[in-house]
């Protein structure tokens, strides 16, 4: 499989992975190659921190840490509107109840949503990840070019038979990651990527999103 369709198609959030390692060398690669996404000015705002292996392994613990003393961040930048419309919140309602109904969570069990959601923060067992920065003085213009990055990597993961899962979640704890990955303070956290092999027996990897009909979203002038 390579076309462009078939790889738009494959492409889903996977929160399951294999314990298969990912080749680091091979990652990188594909890192490289997803810069050439486009950029207003062609500034290139995206700064990526890669871990895997033993740094992975460090980091998770120091987050089980962090989590089991109760701590975290105030995400540096709202995550969702503060009040999101419709149909945007029916959207985001939907894949929420989709993806624990597969997990056979019900609503009111509260505490096995909020111990799945804390999953995150261990990048879904994945055995890589990155978190993807930019620096404070950018824009929304920029922020968007971050997003043709994430979804030019997302897409090249496919092709080498990999998965992914975006993660804003990771606003949530940017203090302990921007230290982890020592980063300059100058730079802001957007997102993290799980990356792995799909862990194809998981529920969870049986959901599939839909997309809202083209005449919601689409005007021919
Ligand atoms: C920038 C970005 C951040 C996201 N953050 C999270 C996250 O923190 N946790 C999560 O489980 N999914 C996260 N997602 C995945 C979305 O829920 C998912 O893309 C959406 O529901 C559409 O599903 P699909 O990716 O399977 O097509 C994120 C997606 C994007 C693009």
């Amino acid at each position: 499989m390579s076309d462009l369709k078939s790889l738009l198609e494959a492409r889903r959030s996977v929160r399951a992975f294999t314990d298969e390692p990912v080749d680091i060398v091979r990652l990188t690669a594909l890192i490289g190659a997803a810069a050439r996404a486009p950029s207003g000015g062609n500034v290139q705002p995206w700064h990526v921190y890669l871990l895997a292996g033993e740094r992975m392994t460090e980091f998770r613990a120091l987050m089980q840490t962090r989590i089991a003393d109760g701590q975290a961040d105030t995400p540096e930048y709202p995550v969702y509107p503060a009040k999101l419309g419709e149909p945007y919140r029916s959207r985001r309602f939907k894949v929420g109840e989709d993806m624990y109904a597969r997990l056979g969570i019900p609503r009111e069990d509260k505490a096995k949503r909020l111990d799945w959601f804390a999953r995150n923060w261990q990048f879904f067992d994945a055995p890589a990840g990155l978190f993807l920065f930019v620096g404070r003085e950018m824009g929304a213009a920029q922020w968007s070019d971050l997003g043709m990055f994430l979804q030019s990597l997302m897409l090249l993961l496919v092709e080498e038979g990999l998965a992914s899962c975006p993660q804003e979640a990771w606003a949530m704890h940017h203090s302990a990651v921007a230290r982890f990955c020592n980063a300059p303070e100058d730079q802001m956290l957007f997102c993290g990527l799980a990356i792995g092999y799909e862990d194809r027996a998981h529920p969870v990897n049986d959901l599939r999103t839909t997309r809202a009909p083209l005449d919601e979203w689409l005007t021919i002038l």
